[in-house]
């Protein structure tokens, strides 16, 4: 077997715990073979010992079938204490079987509106949803639920999330009133956070997503290291610049141990939706045959940009593509109704591709 053969059996074996293989989660550093024998370098910077000789069992079951020699070399590729969440972490919402985050490396690329409509999404599931917005400097989903009240509080002094959707949600906005541009420094937002967890009264909670400020420096480390996370689904724009900013991400939760469970592409192509004379059936747009359904609606996809970049770099990552979603007139008008499209229509058109999304993603976290 060459290494491309070596790597697509490794690729059979998952990481315990998760529906993802140990080579799309980058564990997989180094294979070296040389005729009968093979060496292999694998990184798990997990603590747990029982993970560890599963997957060395299992990669040599898959291996020494067709080698004289498996020899596996580990590396715990942690990174300073200070900044990885050691298995003591608190976690601090025990009701909640997964957290997960959604980031990206630089503002304004469609993430509260991505995490909005996967929570939706999963709500729809009949999943029990929370929707926590960490956007300190400027929380968005108030604008995005279309939410104008204050949370109350319990006899006990806890927060109660507001329920919208089908969802509870929980923002720094609610508090600090949506006008106003809070500027908090470092540590105080990490107090505020660690707050944020523990006061508010999530109840029991399938899935509690977590809305992140853009970009990938102290504060975002910071949060990150608050909770044991699931993992992190990061949303970008196809341009090179903000896959550069990919990579930055991935490399933030790699070195809190979080899993980067997918990438998302959002504004990746155009969405037109129009309406014409149903007997209209040669309508082109740059060349290209429109299809009309019988009512005389029709909805397209044009490609800005033919780079496939999304693609590329999520593979090259090791971090699938969990899906894209066109630049779209109904999101930016779902927007400034404050109601997700997934909310209201959860099987066509946009919301459909956000549901694809969120099937995607459960299928990497069980
Ligand atoms: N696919 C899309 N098509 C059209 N408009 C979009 C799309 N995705 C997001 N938008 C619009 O872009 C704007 C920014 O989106 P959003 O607030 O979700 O981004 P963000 O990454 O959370 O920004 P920030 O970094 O400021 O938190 C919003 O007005 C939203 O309606
Ligand atoms: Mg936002």
């Amino acid at each position: 077997m060459n290494k491309e053969q070596v790597l697509e059996k490794l690729k059979t074996i998952n990481y315990p715990g998760f529906n993802r293989d140990i080579v799309s989660f980058g564990m997989v550093k180094d294979v070296l073979i040389d005729e009968n024998e093979i060496n292999i370098t694998i990184n798990i910077s997990s603590q747990n010992e029982e993970k560890k000789k599963s997957i060395i069992s299992e990669v040599k079951k898959a291996l020494e079938p067709h080698y004289k020699s498996v020899n596996i070399k580990l590396l715990n590729e942690t990174n300073p204490p200070a900044t990885s969440p050691s298995p003591n972490v608190p976690n601090v919402i025990d009701d909640v079987k997964h957290i997960i985050a959604i980031a990206s490396g630089k503002g304004g690329v469609g993430k509260s509106t991505v995490a909005a409509n996967i929570a939706c999404a999963l709500a729809n599931k009949e999943m029990q949803v929370g929707l926590l917005d960490l956007d300190i400097y400027g929380p968005s989903l108030p604008i995005v639920l279309g939410i104008n009240e204050q949370p109350k509080m319990t006899q006990d002094n806890k927060l109660v999330p507001l329920e919208k959707f089908g969802l509870k949600i929980m923002s720094f906005g609610f508090i600090s009133g949506n006008d106003t541009p809070v500027i908090w420094r470092g540590p105080l937002v990490s107090r505020m956070t660690e707050q944020f967890f523990r006061d508010v009264e999530w109840g029991e909670l399938d899935i509690l997503i977590l809305d992140l400020p853009p970009g990938t420096g102290d504060i975002q480390l910071t949060l990150t290291q608050k909770l044991r996370m699931t993992g992190a689904v990061i949303v970008t724009t196809p341009q090179d610049i903000a896959l550069a900013d990919v990579r930055k991400g991935a490399d933030m939760f790699r070195k809190v141990n979080t899993p980067v469970l997918g990438v998302v592409e959002n504004m990746s192509g155009l969405n037109i939706n129009g309406q014409t004379d149903p007997n209209n059936q040669n309508l082109q747009i740059n060349g290209e045959k429109v299809s009309i359904d019988s009512d005389g609606t029709f909805s397209i996809n044009l490609d800005l940009f033919k780079t496939g970049g999304g693609k590329k770099e999520s593979e090259r990552l090791g971090v699938p593509l969990l899906g894209k979603i066109p630049i779209s007139e109904q999101i930016m008008s779902s927007t400034d109704l404050g109601t997700p499209i997934t909310a209201r229509d959860s099987t066509d058109g946009i919301g459909g591709l956000y549901t694809e999304i969120t099937n995607q993603l459960l299928s990497v976290i069980k």
